[in-house]
Parts: C-alpha cells; structure tokens; sequence
C-alpha cells in the first residue's frame, strides 16, 4: 500500500513545435507533469526545442523514442542524443530512456533518469517482470509498462509496485486501464492520461478530463475502496457515470471501474483476485449473471430465485450476491401505475425479462409473455406461474392489457426505426428497458395514442440506486443520479 501521491502526466504527442506549446499550455493547467514526446515532432529544430523546454515553466518528462524503441521515426541516433544533452544542461525534471538504450550522458543532481521498457505484447509472469527490471540501471526510476491481455494481469503490476516507490507500473490496452485508474491505490509513481480523447500515446489511454472528472484519479490512494463493473464489454457500460458521481456526492473514498472479463477461464481467477485484493463490490453484467454466482459464499433469496446475481457486495471478505434488476423495474413502474391485479404483457424472455417477471409476479400481477422464441417464454412462464401468447397473436389481443413492458433490444441504437409491436391501444402504460435512445419507436407510437410511458433510464437509474443501497447504507437522490445519466457523452454524441 502507499500514501505517496501519485503524480498524473499528460503526454505531448504534437508535430509541430507551435502546436506543442498550446498543448503544453493545456496540460499544464490540468496536469502535475508533462511528457514531451519530441520523437512526435516532425522536424527537429534544437534551438526551438530549447526555447520551448526553458520556457515551459513545468515539471517536464523529455522523451525521445527511436523507432526501434516503439517511437517514430523521426529521430536519428545523434540528434537524439542533442535533444537529451540540451533536456539535461536545462534541468528538466526527468529525462525517459528505454532501459536497453546506451547513453553518455552524465548524472545530474536536478534531473532524474527513467529507464522505461514497454512491452506491447503480454504481461509476463511477476516473477519474470523482476528478472527483467533487476537488469535495469540501479540509479535510476524504473517505469515497466506490459499490455494487459486479461483483466488479471493488473494484479501482477500491483504486486510488482509493492515496496518499489520509485517505479511507474500499469498495463497497456483496454483491459489495463484499471491499472491507469489505480495508480494512486497501488503506488505506481506516474499514471498517464490523454490530453484528449485523439491525443493519446499508448493503447488504453485514457482522456485527463474522464481521469480526474469521472474517476477523480487525483483523489485515490491507498483508503479508496474500489468497486467496478464485471462484463465482457465492461468499457461500454453506462453505470461508471452514475456510480462515481454517486460516490462523490456521498463523499465518500471509492471508485467504479469496468472490469472486462472474458468469459472463458477470466472469471474464476478474476474473482479470487477479488478477493486477495479486497475489492468492495461490483456490479455484473453479460454474459456472467449466471456463472458468477459460483464464486460467491452466499447469494439473497431474490437472486437466487431469479438465478442471476448482478450485484455483489464484499462484506468483510465474505462475497454476497444480490439482484437490483427486479427491484429496479418495479421502482420505475410503481411511480407511473399500481402494479397489483394488472394485467401486463412482458415482451421478450431473456435475463431482463426473467428478473421483471419475477417482481412482477411478487407484487401480484397477472403476467402474460410473448418471445420470439415460443420455447423460451414458455419456459419462463411455468418457472414463475405466468401464461403465453405468440408474438403473432400481441397486436390483435393488446386491449387484453394495462401495462407493456419491452425487454427485448428492439428498437435500440442503431435500428431506433423499429419496434416490437406496431399498434398500441390508447390510454396504456407502456415501459421499454431500452434506453438509448430515450424514447424508442415503441415509446413514440405509445405516446401517440395518450399513454402513460416510462422510459428505459428509470429503470436502470432505480437499479443503480439499489445497487448504491447494498454498497454504502446511503440511497443517492433519483433526480440527481437522473442528471449524471443524461450528461453521459455517448448519449448526447448519438
Ligand atoms: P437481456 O439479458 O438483456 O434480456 P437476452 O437474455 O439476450 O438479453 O434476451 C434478449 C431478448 O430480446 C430475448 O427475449 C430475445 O428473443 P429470443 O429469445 O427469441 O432470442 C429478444 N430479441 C432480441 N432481438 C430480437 C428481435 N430482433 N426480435 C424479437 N425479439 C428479439
């Protein structure tokens, strides 16, 4: 564990020494440290370079990566050379020079030296990683940067950091960028975030704006209680937005990052990594509802009904599972209609669906579902005492019903123009899951015909809000969890 402070640095990866010096400027307002990778510039003017390096008046990184070193090629061997003797007569703070690469520079009290080695392909073995930096030069910063190849490779960086404060550690690619979040956490001594979300040097990188707004990467440290979401496409899920300013608000030390976790073999060890680490809580998504329950030491009685866990809590190192979907679409339902002796036609009969029918059949609802695939609503209506009607049948027995609810993907982003069923009667209530967009096809043609609609974020606000309960003992306010959702910038760029 550590309690220094993690410095965050923004790299400067510009071609021209003009556009440099805006950057420059930028970063500096945001950042504690710049990295000038000079390799980016297209030409090398050392009597510019000087200039802007004196002028910038801001603890500096100079880099200069030959191509063989994973830099441009833009740099020959001498000036290289050039640009590190000017970095050190000027006392940048750091100069960073792959380990293996030979230099005649002499030592300086003011400039510390990093000797860097990336490695794009995988993330050795810890006990590898120590051989590799034992070679490295004794004297100087170690910075070792693998690629993270599963989500449990972030493990072996934070093991490698133990004890090491002088060491800058974190993986590359997406499934790294827990390790960029958590520098602060587990003592890497630089963490590197974008200028922007075009700017960036390496895989995986991620913009200082979403580094210190979303995450505040600048707050964490070795208190801050980390929670995340485990899913195949993790870094696509919307519960980071709502999560982390929930956090914040109750001010509370902690964090949401995505886990992606594969599903073959990633999970099992993702878990008991879980564990050792003492992660707090995570939310689950697609595809491991299921499987994830396998790892768990107890599972509340509605998950275990619903046989699907997309909450867990981390209870003084016992892991419990829990599930908010239920819960969730009957908050979002209860504010709009009563639920009791309503006759409700749920649509579709997937892992959404089987949660909803489950807590509508709590609150004592008359369920009927239709599926594309007969054989599965079927299925689900005998688990959960409900009846069936074919698809073909929706339309022409609508009247038969109060409530619809969509828990199938149509009508999502990219296919908005279309919509499981084509006539609503008037004066329903109709709830689609789907949430991007807001107000789906199903929701528009509803709202034609004067019904009551809900649309798809207030059940996943109200499930985030339960997920907030099991966590922390405090329920954020709904309007507020509401506002943080519709600053999403993936919603508001479609
Ligand atoms: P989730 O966990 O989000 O519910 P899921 O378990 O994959 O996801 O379920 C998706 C639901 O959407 C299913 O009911 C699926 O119907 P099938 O069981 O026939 O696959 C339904 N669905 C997906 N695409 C559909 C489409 N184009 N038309 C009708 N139903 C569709």
């Amino acid at each position: 564990m550590n309690d220094k402070k993690t410095k965050i640095c923004i790299p400067i990866v510009e071609t021209t020494i003009e556009t440099a010096r805006k950057a420059m400027k930028i970063a500096s307002e945001k950042a504690d440290l710049i990295e000038w990778r000079v390799d980016f510039l297209d030409t090398i003017d050392l009597m510019a370079f000087e200039t802007l390096i004196t002028e910038v008046n801001f603890p500096l990184i100079i880099t200069c990566r030959l191509k063989s070193q994973g830099g441009t090629d833009n740099l020959t061997e001498k000036s290289r050379e050039k640009l590190l003797e000017i970095a050190l007569k000027n006392e940048v703070a750091f100069i960073d020079l792959e380990h293996q690469s030979e230099t005649t520079l002499p030592l300086s009290v003011n400039t510390t030296i990093i000797r860097s080695h990336h490695d794009f392909e995988q993330t050795p073995s810890l006990r590898e990683m120590e051989k590799i930096i034992s070679t490295f030069d004794s004297t100087a910063w170690i910075k070792y940067i693998p690629t993270a190849k599963s989500s449990n490779d972030n493990f072996k960086v934070f093991e490698l950091l133990k004890n090491r404060p002088q060491m800058i550690s974190f993986c590359m690619g997406i499934k790294g960028q827990i390790s960029r979040i958590l520098a602060g956490k587990y003592g890497s001594a630089i963490t590197f975030a974008a200028l922007s979300d075009i700017q960036q040097s390496a895989n995986g990188q991620i913009s200082i704006d979403e580094m210190l707004q979303l995450y505040r990467a600048d707050k964490i440290n070795s208190a801050t209680q980390v929670y995340g979401i485990i899913g195949q496409h993790a870094e696509n899920s919307k519960s980071k937005y709502m999560h982390n300013p929930a956090f914040q608000a109750a001010k509370l030390n902690a964090v949401f990052v995505p886990f992606k976790i594969d599903p073959e073999d990633e999970l099992k060890d993702f878990m008991a990594n879980f564990r050792t680490y003492k992660l707090s809580g995570a939310a689950v998504t697609i595809p491991h509802k299921e499987t994830v329950m396998q790892y768990l030491d107890d599972v509340d009685e509605t998950a275990k009904t619903i046989g699907a866990v997309n909450t867990i809590r981390n209870d003084h190192g016992k892991l419990i599972g829990y599930n908010t979907d239920c819960l969730g679409a009957i908050a979002a339902l209860k504010k709009k209609t009563d639920v009791k002796d309503k006759r409700v036609l749920l649509l579709g009969a997937g892992g959404a669906a089987r949660a909803i029918v489950y807590a509508l059949k709590r609150e004592k609802a008359r369920v009927t579902i239709a599926n594309r695939t007969a054989e599965k609503a079927k299925n689900l209506a005998q688990e959960f005492d409900a009846v069936t009607i074919p698809m073909s049948d929706i339309e022409q027995s609508a009247e038969n019903y109060d409530i619809f609810i969509n828990t199938t993907s149509v009508g999502m982003t990219p296919h908005s123009s279309q919509s499981v069923m084509q006539r609503i009667p008037t004066g329903k209530v109709v709830m689609d899951i789907v949430y991007n967009p807001l107000k789906t096809k199903l929701l528009t043609l509803a709202e034609e015909k004067h019904c009551t609609i809900i649309t798809g974020e207030h059940m996943l606000i109200h499930q985030a809000i339960a997920q907030q309960e099991i966590w922390t003992g405090q329920s954020p306010d709904f309007d507020a969890m509401r506002q943080w959702f519709f600053e999403i910038p993936e919603l508001n760029n479609s």
